[in-house]
């Protein structure tokens, strides 16, 4: 007697295993594993930092990732309209709900500026291909960030790019874009990598870095560091902000959520782990600093790729890889938004694609002016807390720091504790004890650690 919901009539199913794992794998894999990951971990003095990170994908990560995509399979629906449906079959409160909305927003949110950060990276595949950074001295290469920064036109138009290619993918729909796309990006994603690895292997410098990475000094672990680790598992693993359950609204119901969502753990966790054993030999390699902040792709890198041989194929290379990996992540931040207006009479695919598109694109001017003209403008600045931030930092955070966390927060308890036993470990694809195990960290865990985390955050 169970009613099937829109996205799971048969036709309108991901086609393949391998294509939703492609297609969420795309979406963890992003601008998180290639330009934050690395960074963070050099700032964080490496091995150790790397360590907690792990137990944190998998411990806090992996839980959500699992309970996010069982909700949206369940609901079969956008975030919004899949919450509204499974409160109702729970019979439970309608303020659970707030998980659909407070994904299709966060995800709205979160592309306005991803895109411009993609839209660097088009910028970037330019420079290195027509050779700008050989032979540049640092204060050149950080000259040329910086202008790229103060330009608001530049910035705009390769936003504007980015934006539409996104808009393209998104509006063919599930089989003919995004399964498409991601069928020929990833492969490309992981065979750009596996290029870079073997670069920097020649490097010279590729033992330091693997000692960098993995030999664990506790000594440079911090407690800050522990709560940037279990932050950036949250925003690493695309978990808490609806995208998942976008995704997973299409996922054929024989399909193991549970094994499927270690998969892309392991894939995205490869990715970061990789990213940093292509980027850190090369650093070393050139005497530069692998705790040099936001800066270490835009420039530091750069000043890399101009001293070595190769620098100018290469770095081509390097940057192409960040684009790719920018791309599978935005068309599953637009999804949920796409999927949301979709379900307005009359609205089609396309049309939700473009409106849903032209909105983010527009509420992404606001981050573009925030590195020039409005880099002196603080809306909230008269609150103490929010002295100093512009209009990007603010949104960064009301995402990062607040909407996917309280939003992994949400589904944990409303998967852990309101959503009926019965047939649940059969929906998630575990049985016995690892059944029972994943419910004690679903309900106690994940929960706890996301809580402290916020809490830090916001002190
Ligand atoms: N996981 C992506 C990354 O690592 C970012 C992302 C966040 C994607 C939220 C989708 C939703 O870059
Ligand atoms: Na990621």
């Amino acid at each position: 007697t169970e009613s099937v919901h829109p996205h799971q009539q048969a036709s309108n199913l991901w086609t393949s295993k391998m294509a939703f794992i492609l297609a969420a794998a795309g979406s963890a894999v992003g601008l998180g594993n290639i330009w934050k990951f690395p960074y963070i971990t050099g700032e964080n003095g490496g091995g150790a930092f790397v360590l907690v990170y792990l137990a944190c994908i998998f411990l806090i990560g992996v839980p959500v990732l699992i309970a996010e995509i069982m909700l949206g399979r369940r609901g079969g629906q956008s975030p919004i309209a899949t919450m509204r449906t499974l409160t109702k079959a729970e019979g439970t409160s309608k303020g659970w709900r707030i998980i659909g909305w407070n994904g299709v927003v966060a995800s709205f949110l979160v592309l306005s500026f991803y895109a411009v950060i993609g839209g660097w990276a088009l910028v970037y595949i330019g420079k290195a291909a027509i050779g700008m950074f050989v032979g540049a001295d640092a204060e050149a290469i950080g000259g040329q960030f910086n202008n790229l920064l103060a330009n608001p036109w530049e910035l705009l138009l390769w936003h504007t790019v980015f934006m539409a290619i996104v808009v393209f993918i998104v509006g063919r729909g599930i089989r003919s874009g995004l399964e498409k796309a991601v069928n020929m990006l990833m492969p490309l994603l992981f065979l750009l990598l596996i290029v870079m690895v073997f670069y920097a292997m020649g490097s010279g410098s590729f033992g330091r870095a693997v000692s960098f990475m993995f030999s664990p000094d506790f000594s440079r672990l911090t407690t800050e560091g522990v709560l940037v680790a279990l932050g950036h598992a949250a925003f690493t693993l695309s978990i808490g902000i609806g995208v998942l359950m976008a995704y997973g609204s299409y996922l054929p119901k024989n399909i193991n959520i549970a094994k499927t969502a270690m998969t892309i753990a392991v894939l995205d966790t490869s990715v970061a782990l990789l990213a940093g054993l292509a980027i850190f030999p090369l650093v070393f390699a050139n005497g530069l600093e692998a705790g040099a902040g936001p800066g270490l792709i835009f420039v530091t890198l750069p000043l890399a790729f101009g001293q070595m041989g190769g620098g100018i194929v290469f770095g081509t290379i390097f940057f192409a890889l960040l684009l790719v990996a920018a791309i599978t992540s935005a068309i599953s931040m637009l999804e949920p938004v796409v999927e949301w207006l979709e379900e307005h009479k009359g609205v089609t695919r396309v049309k939700s694609a473009v409106a849903g598109g032209f909105a983010v694109w527009f509420i992404g001017i606001g981050t573009v002016l925030s590195f020039n003209l409005w880099g002196d403008v603080h809306p909230l600045g008269f609150i103490g807390f929010f002295e100093g931030k512009t209009v990007f930092d603010l949104l960064d955070f009301l995402v990062s720091n607040l909407m996917m966390p309280l939003g992994g927060l949400a589904i944990a308890l409303f998967a852990g504790w309101i959503i009926r036993r019965e047939g649940l470990a059969k929906d998630i694809g575990l049985e016995g004890g690892a059944f029972k195990t994943f419910m004690v960290v679903l309900k106690f865990i994940t929960p706890a650690g996301i809580a402290v985390v916020f809490l830090y955050n916001l002190i």
